[in-house]
């Protein structure tokens, strides 16, 4: 299944807490997928199949020295390298087949409740918890949490909720998958222990850990009395896109559990250890909204480019388990209940060999070139201007001239050369694989934004060298290629080297016919005349094309050229005649008029010339009428050998005439000037009638929109009587 690369988590707005409480909240994008579980299976391939959040070096072998050094984390706040893990949902096709849900993202609440909220502590170093049980299967009303009269307890089973969330107004939560038709996704949502009993970091059976007494609300046990940030794990499942469900197929974790309450979580803590301690101390118990920007500490390390910047790694564990599967990973059994799950319902038949466990790879975070505004960066003189926004809805981009897309190649500096290329001053990277080009900055964009943050297609495919920044979404990273000997066209100056004005492209002028290729090595599409201006418009361009007899098209290149033709030559051809500048091939402003576009390099945004009319033969003349034309090979005699002129006023109608005076029914005119005559055609000369269209005619020098033969050929008229 083709995995988006850009996908993002939707941001889960919804919020559980039915009161206003302290808390912080990220998104994560999923790191890894598979049958990894380094808190229950250590080192090895684990019973079944999870999703996996956070610092990129989880793998079977991970600790919190390992995490900590992970090159990336998928979550929204760098600095939690932490690694979370759900178990991934699958639908049961009757046929035996099983497709994975697409996971939606995760929401991973920190929360700090409770009469002493205030004594919360940050997770040590190497702590892990397991919540949730993967062999239950139904409601356990039994097992309670620990409370007193003032703070009672409540059943272990509730830290578990399902959120189905349909079109219309939100269901009842429920401990259990109570339904699965929900066309925005269904929630499975699971708190952690919050209570540590100051001893051991992580055990198998989690009893280092319990639940404060109302779950996410409360007071911590006698036995576990040292309180630990509540954690609170959202995974959305997109249960709505799974095809062709019917009444007998079903949805089923990967624990070979078709109900939910077998639902789990696990937490390995990966924070780096002072930023956790500082949001702990000042960041949980004030109320912040859940918002990550009401943390300086957090806020430093928001990271907005999480998913893309830190995508999902190869699997680890060398078995399928995206997209549509013949059996669970594990060959787990589904097993309904209600009693427990047996521990190992895995049972592979000897046909399905363990899969490979593939070397952990360990990577380190890789620097940041982060420049600041100001400084030079990249190529040549080339000076960072700063962050700014840039909607791709707004009428006019930030850089609004040109702009290409190329993921793999892109960097600060392929941009910054392909703009210099193109003749424009300004760069401006975003959308990690997006470059723009212009020589102004759009006046309403904002710098200083902080939401650049995605990082360069390039730098991230390259893998070597410091990691750059490619802007985010809707934020551009503007350069600027201060070097005076740079000849930008269109800059902002008039001919007088005076600046004008910021003007968004008005476009296109009247009689526009759209913006077509153009190439110079395969020869040009517009071949009858050229000229070139440095401040080129596009009313120079109409004015030269259009005097004199003039051309049917106009069209203007790459800022400065001006092509005249009357058909469409080589490789012209028509792109689009749609004229939004911003949405074109054609976008160069024109060198000497902004507003104005001039094409772009190889295509010409192309005119008609509406007073264009083309030369035609007159007819009839007199009882002359016109012919098609006649050749005149001229090595054995000419064509007509009655009579001959010649005028440099040469007309049809003056030709006709002197023919008429001298009596003879064929008058020719050749090469513009000449002019003969003759009662038959001498057919010795090799004289031939051929049609006019496909010869190289010429205007007449008397009137050009008359036409006088060309070489070897007469335009020829002919009257019965004299
Ligand atoms: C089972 O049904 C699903 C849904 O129609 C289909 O995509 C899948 O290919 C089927 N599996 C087999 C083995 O035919
Ligand atoms: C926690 O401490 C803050 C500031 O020190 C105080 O305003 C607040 O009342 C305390 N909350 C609790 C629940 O003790
Ligand atoms: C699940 O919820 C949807 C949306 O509210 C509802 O239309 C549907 O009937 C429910 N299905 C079941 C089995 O309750
Ligand atoms: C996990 O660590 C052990 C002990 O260092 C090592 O032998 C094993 O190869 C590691 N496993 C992987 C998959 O790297
Ligand atoms: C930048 O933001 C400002 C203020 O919100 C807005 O008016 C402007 O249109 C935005 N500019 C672009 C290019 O997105
Ligand atoms: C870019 O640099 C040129 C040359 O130094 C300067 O004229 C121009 O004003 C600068 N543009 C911006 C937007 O800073
Ligand atoms: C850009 O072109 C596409 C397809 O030609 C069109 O759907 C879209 O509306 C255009 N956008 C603008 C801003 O004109």
């Amino acid at each position: 299944m083709m995995r988006s690369f850009f996908a993002i988590p939707t941001v889960l707005a919804l919020c559980f807490l039915g009161y206003v409480d302290a808390f912080w909240r990220m998104n994560c994008a999923v790191i890894q997928t598979g049958r990894v579980d380094p808190l229950v299976n250590y080192g090895a391939v684990a019973a079944h199949a999870h999703t996996i959040v956070g610092g990129s070096n989880i793998g079977v072998n991970s600790t919190f020295r390992t995490l900590i050094n992970s090159e990336c984390s998928s979550c929204e706040i760098a600095a939690d390298k932490s690694a979370y893990w759900t178990p991934l949902l699958y639908y049961s096709y009757p046929n035996g087949s099983f497709l994975e849900v697409p996971h939606g993202g995760s929401v991973i609440y920190y929360l700090a409740r409770g009469p002493n909220a205030n004594q919360t502590i940050p997770y040590p170093k190497d702590f892990r918890i397991l919540t949730g049980d993967k062999s239950l299967r139904s409601y356990d009303s039994v097992t309670m949490t620990w409370g007193n009269a003032a703070y009672p307890g409540r059943p272990v089973a509730d830290r578990i909720s399902f959120v189905c969330l349909p079109d219309g107004p939100p269901l009842p939560e429920y401990p259990y998958m109570f339904n699965t038709t929900c066309a925005n996704g269904m929630r499975a949502q699971i708190a952690f222990q919050s209570c540590w009993n100051g001893k051991e970091l992580y055990k198998q059976d989690n009893s280092h850990v319990a639940y404060l007494s109302g779950i996410d609300n409360g007071i911590c046990p006698p036995t576990h009395p040292i309180q630990l940030p509540t954690l609170f794990m959202e995974t959305l499942y997109a249960v709505s896109q799974v095809p062709d469900q019917t009444p007998e197929g079903r949805f089923v974790f990967s624990q070979g559990d078709p109900t939910g309450y077998g639902f789990h979580a696990d937490f390995q803590n990966g924070w780096e250890t002072n930023v956790l301690a500082d949001a702990t101390k000042n960041c949980l118990v004030p109320d912040n909204f859940g918002q990550i920007s009401y943390c300086p500490s957090l806020y430093a390390s928001q990271n907005n480019g999480y998913s893309v910047n830190c995508p999902e790694r190869p699997a680890q564990i060398g078995e399928p388990v995206h997209g549509l599967l013949d059996h669970l990973p594990g060959c787990i059994r589904i097993t309904d209940g209600p009693e427990s799950a047996p521990a190992s319902s895995m049972n592979c038949p000897p046909s399905i060999p363990p899969p490979r466990i593939f070397a952990t790879k360990d990577s380190v975070p890789r620097p940041t070139a982060s420049p600041v505004p100001g400084a030079l960066f990249g190529v040549a003189q080339n000076k960072y201007l700063g962050c700014y926004n840039d909607s791709a809805a707004s009428s006019y981009r930030t850089l609004n001239a040109i702009s290409t897309t190329n993921y793999q190649a892109m960097t600060v500096e392929w941009c910054q050369n392909w703009c210099m290329q193109k003749g424009y001053r300004l760069s401006g990277v975003e959308y990690a694989q997006e470059c723009h080009c212009d020589n102004e900055i759009n006046p309403t964009s904002v710098s200083g934004q902080r939401e650049c943050t995605w990082n360069c297609g390039g730098t991230m495919t390259s893998g070597t060298g410091k990691q750059q920044i490619c802007g985010g979404l809707g934020h551009i990273n503007v350069y600027n290629n201060t070097d005076s000997n740079f000849d930008a066209f269109g800059d902002m100056t008039d001919t007088a080297g005076n600046a004008q004005p910021y003007s968004p492209p008005a476009g296109v002028g009247p009689n526009y016919l759209g913006c077509y290729s153009d190439g110079s090595s395969s020869g040009r599409a517009l071949t009858g005349a050229v000229t070139a201006d440095r401040y080129m418009t596009i009313e120079k361009c109409a004015e030269y094309c259009t005097a004199g007899i003039g051309y049917q098209y106009y069209g203007l290149e790459f800022a400065s050229q001006c092509y005249c033709g009357n058909t469409f030559q080589n490789s012209g051809r028509l792109l689009t005649r749609d004229s939004t500048p911003n949405n074109n091939t054609c976008q160069m402003r024109c060198g000497g008029s902004q507003p104005q576009i001039c094409g772009g390099p190889n295509v010409l945004s192309v005119y008609k010339n509406a007073n264009y009319r083309p030369p035609m033969m007159k007819t009839p003349i007199g009882k002359y009428k016109a012919q098609a034309c006649l050749t005149d090979p001229g090595t054995n005699g000419r064509s007509l050998q009655g009579a001959s002129t010649t005028n440099p006023k040469m007309t049809e109608d003056m030709c006709v005439k002197f023919c008429l005076g001298k009596q003879m029914r064929y008058a020719g005119i050749e090469y513009g000037v000449e002019c003969y005559c003759g009662n038959s055609i001498v057919e010795s000369s090799g004289a031939k009638q051929v049609s006019c269209d496909n010869l190289n005619q010429m205007t007449c020098p008397g009137d050009k929109y008359q036409w006088c033969g060309g070489a070897g050929f007469m335009s020829l008229y002919y009257s019965s009587s004299i």
